[in-house]
């Protein structure tokens, strides 16, 4: 059944950085405080998704979004880690997801766009470090956004892939030139001193796990993730 367009993403401003809490690094037994911890520096909650077959982890599924959904209002974006992903866009969209990120190296992304729109799911189409963005290409005027990964999925607490860069420069030269309203993220190994790199490189969606989780403060860290990345493009402007 189709479903209302998707919830606008919040906080979505020109220039804005925002920020994605990645569960991934929370304490899973206290899943409901660690998400009110962070909860007022979170544009969009980013639930990790792992099935142990396109990644060699496994981590959670819609029951777990369904619960989340029940205690908070927070934007949940899931970023979808699986071989088969179509096989549980609905399961997603029942539990309360506003949109899931599928990965382009997966394939049949064509089909996914259109089965996660007509779901009524924003739509995210990600790109692991070793992919060309070009694979991404033919589908930017589909998407919602897309997530250049800056480490190989799977883990939490990896460090930033530098090699990434250029790559996050040419998304935003592709969005740019074509005039598409599509936000550009980027997921792993993202804190306060890779943080202005990514946005300088054209980021403006942030997904940070053990950067934010990992402190003790961590409304304060993200806070500081948000302010290294605003603050390198108010010195560049
Ligand atoms: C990695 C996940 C990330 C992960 C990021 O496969 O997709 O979302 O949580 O964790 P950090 O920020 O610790 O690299
Ligand atoms: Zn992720």
């Amino acid at each position: 059944m189709a479903q209302d367009a998707p919830r606008e993403a919040p906080g979505r401003l020109p220039g804005r950085v925002r920020i994605a809490p990645s569960i991934l690094s929370a304490d899973f037994a206290r899943l409901a405080d660690e998400i009110d911890r962070v909860g007022a520096e979170a544009d969009v909650l980013h639930v990790d998704v792992m099935d142990g077959h396109f990644v060699p982890n496994l981590t959670i599924g819609p029951l777990v979004v369904k619960w989340i959904r029940r205690h908070c209002d927070l934007y949940l974006d899931c970023h979808l880690m699986m071989d088969n992903p179509g096989q549980y866009l609905e399961a997603f969209r029942d539990a309360g997801a506003d949109s899931c990120t599928v990965h382009v190296e997966v394939g049949g992304t064509g089909e996914l766009i259109a089965q996660m729109r007509e779901l009524g799911l924003g739509t995210g189409l990600a790109v692991n470090p070793e992919t060309a963005f070009e694979a991404c290409e033919p589908w930017l005027d589909r998407v919602d956004m897309v997530l250049v990964m800056t480490v190989h999925p799977g883990f939490g607490g990896q460090s930033f892939m530098s090699e990434v860069v250029p790559k996050i420069a040419r998304a935003r030269e592709l969005i740019d030139r074509a005039g598409l309203d599509v936000e550009l993220e980027v997921d792993g190994g993202i804190d306060p001193r890779t943080a202005p790199v990514v946005s300088l490189a054209g980021a403006r969606l942030l997904v940070a796990g053990s950067a934010i989780f990992g402190q003790q403060d961590a409304v304060a860290a993200a806070g500081a993730v948000r302010a290294a990345a605003t603050r390198a493009l108010a010195d560049r402007s």
